[in-house]
């Protein structure tokens, strides 16, 4: 593949390649020493037009211990505030000839028409609610390092399904890895037509949840709620906030997953996302190696490689 655009387009073994590469970046990111020369006289970009703290660092880190030279554009103070173009800010950065641009960026689909105008590859580090390939890629590594394996698991996704390309890229991505995809929200946040990816769907924490073996919650995203229906924090938390009580009712060994940034009390209680089965400090060590993974792949596939 010459960019990273979705799980959308990923065969099984594409996928699990990528995955055992990254098992191999964690070890590596264990040493002391973490610099190898795989991505040297390269350049990675990263143009991320919406906020971020793990994708973004992680991408850098990556690209920086794979020996690439990393820029980080600062959209805030680009030219973009004077009105420059997505199409207009790419084809410039393009003749600037970087090897990889990384972004993220709030439209659906505008990650995939930059990617039609640069000669580099591209990696979707989250397009408004489409998808967020290197998030679900992270979530089955850390997934199958903690369960062995993804086939045959129930992994139960919830909250905001709606606005969350968390929830889409990971419900592509289980599913060709054979888990069973169950997800869990009140049905104003549920996109219409979800159920032709084969989950099952619940609007009620204790039956979604009977039985996971991995419970993965989702931000409640505001910022993309129009005014149409945002619920009251507290009326939420009772509902679909992950406290201990709700958690009781998945297996006895269910972990529990959120990709971040987490509002604690509204779709989370402290005390799970700090207690024994969160998994959710080991996903942003998953991160960086998946990121290292990606891009080690997509330099493989580079002109000139
Ligand atoms: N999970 C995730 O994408 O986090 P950031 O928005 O901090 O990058």
């Amino acid at each position: 593949h010459r960019h990273l655009l979705g799980i959308e387009g990923l065969t099984e073994s594409d996928i699990i390649s990528l995955l055992d590469e990254a098992d191999e970046h964690i070890a590596f990111n264990r040493q002391v020493e973490k610099k190898s020369s795989a991505l040297r006289g390269r350049t990675q970009i990263n143009l991320f037009f919406e906020p971020s703290t793990r994708t973004q660092s992680s991408f850098e880190l990556a690209g920086k211990r794979l020996g690439a030279d990393v820029m980080n554009m600062s959209v805030g103070s680009s030219s973009v505030k004077k009105g420059e173009t997505l199409i207009d800010t790419a084809v410039t950065l393009n003749a600037m000839r970087p090897d990889v641009i990384v972004v993220r960026h709030n439209q659906a689909g505008a990650v995939h028409l930059l990617a039609r105008k640069v000669d580099c590859a591209v990696v979707n580090a989250g397009d408004g609610a489409h998808e967020h390939p290197t998030q679900a890629l992270l979530d089955a590594l850390t997934i199958r390092r903690n369960k062995g394996r993804i086939a045959g698991l129930t992994v139960a996704i919830c909250g905001d399904i709606l606005h969350s390309r968390v929830a889409r890229s990971n419900i592509l991505l289980l599913g060709t890895l054979g888990a069973r995809v169950r997800l869990i929200a009140p049905s104003t946040l549920l996109p219409a037509g979800i159920d032709r990816f084969g989950v099952e769907i619940h609007r009620d924490m204790k039956e979604g949840l009977d039985n996971a073996d991995i419970v993965m919650m989702l931000r409640l995203q505001r910022e993309r709620m129009a005014g149409a229906f945002i619920p009251s924090t507290k009326e939420y938390f009772r509902y679909f906030g992950l406290d201990e009580e709700k958690l009781s009712h998945a297996k006895p060994d269910a972990l529990v997953m959120h990709p971040g940034p987490m509002n604690r009390g509204v779709e989370i209680d402290t005390a799970v996302a700090d207690g024994a089965q969160s998994l959710i400090r080991e996903q942003v060590e998953a991160g960086v190696a998946v990121r290292m993974a990606v891009l080690e792949a997509l330099a493989r596939n580079l002109p000139n490689a």
